[in-house]
């Protein structure tokens, strides 16, 4: 199958290529969010009909991986410069697309937004950081909190899960009630996971 939906000349797809991929890493866990929500929109008018765009959910397609499960296939890193040189799988379902390279970088970024370690680590930024250290390293902003890695070093993961699920009651005055969604539940954990020391 070959659907043209994306346009550009070649030799600024390739020049734009070589730029994406010396940059490539340093902004992968946690993309540019304009970026991502560029990405998601071409996701969504392009890709959506097969593969799984969202934080959750089955492809609509048997075979094509959901977004979310991508990096643990390839690199994220590497799926923009897949995009561009079309060295996507070609004996299966899975169109050539014709794009620039501000659209396959875009759609990398939106596949590294969806990533469940970058998913967890994004929403800890935003609820708990102003009081927990959320990092490997470093001071918890309010002394009475402890780090995060520190909560899942001593807890089991069976009593993180419902914890945060059902909401962690510590009967602390400044530790609000927090009720998660399972993926953020999912994605809060691998995240958590992934700065445990090795
Ligand atoms: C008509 C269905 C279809 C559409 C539309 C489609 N894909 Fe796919 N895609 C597939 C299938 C099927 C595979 C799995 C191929 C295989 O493993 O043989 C795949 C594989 C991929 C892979 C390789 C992933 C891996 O883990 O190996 C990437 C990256 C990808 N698609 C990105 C996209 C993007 C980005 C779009 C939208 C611009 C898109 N696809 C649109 C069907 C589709
Ligand atoms: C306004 C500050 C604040 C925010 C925001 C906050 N916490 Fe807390 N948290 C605390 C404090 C203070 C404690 C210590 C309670 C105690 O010792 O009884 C605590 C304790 C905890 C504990 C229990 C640790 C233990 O050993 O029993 C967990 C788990 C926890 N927080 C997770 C979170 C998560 C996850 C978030 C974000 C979704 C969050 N907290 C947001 C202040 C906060």
């Amino acid at each position: 199958m070959n659907r043209p939906v994306f346009r550009t000349s070649l030799a600024c797809a390739l020049l734009l290529a070589l730029s994406l991929a010396s940059h490539a890493g340093a902004d992968t866990l946690q993309p540019d969010p304009a970026k991502a929500a560029r990405g998601k929109a071409l996701a969504e008018a392009n890709c959506a009909e097969c593969h799984a765009i969202d934080l959750q959910g089955a492809s609509a397609h048997r075979v094509a991986p959901p977004f979310w499960m991508m990096s643990e296939r390839v690199p994220v890193d590497a799926i923009a410069e897949m995009l561009l040189t079309k060295a996507t799988p070609r004996h299966s379902d899975m169109p050539h697309f014709e794009m620039s390279a501000d659209q396959a970088e875009a759609l990398a970024a939106w596949i590294a937004w969806v990533q469940p370690v970058a998913h967890g680590r994004r929403f800890l930024e935003q609820t708990c950081a102003g009081c927990h250290a959320i990092d490997a390293s470093g001071e918890s902003p309010h002394l009475g909190a402890p780090p995060l890695r520190e909560v899942y070093r001593l807890y089991p993961i069976d009593a993180l899960e419902e914890g945060f699920s059902e909401g962690i009651v510590t009967g602390h005055p400044d530790m609000p009630v927090i009720h998660m969604t399972p993926v953020q539940v999912s994605d809060v954990i691998a995240y958590l996971a992934s700065i445990r020391p090795r």
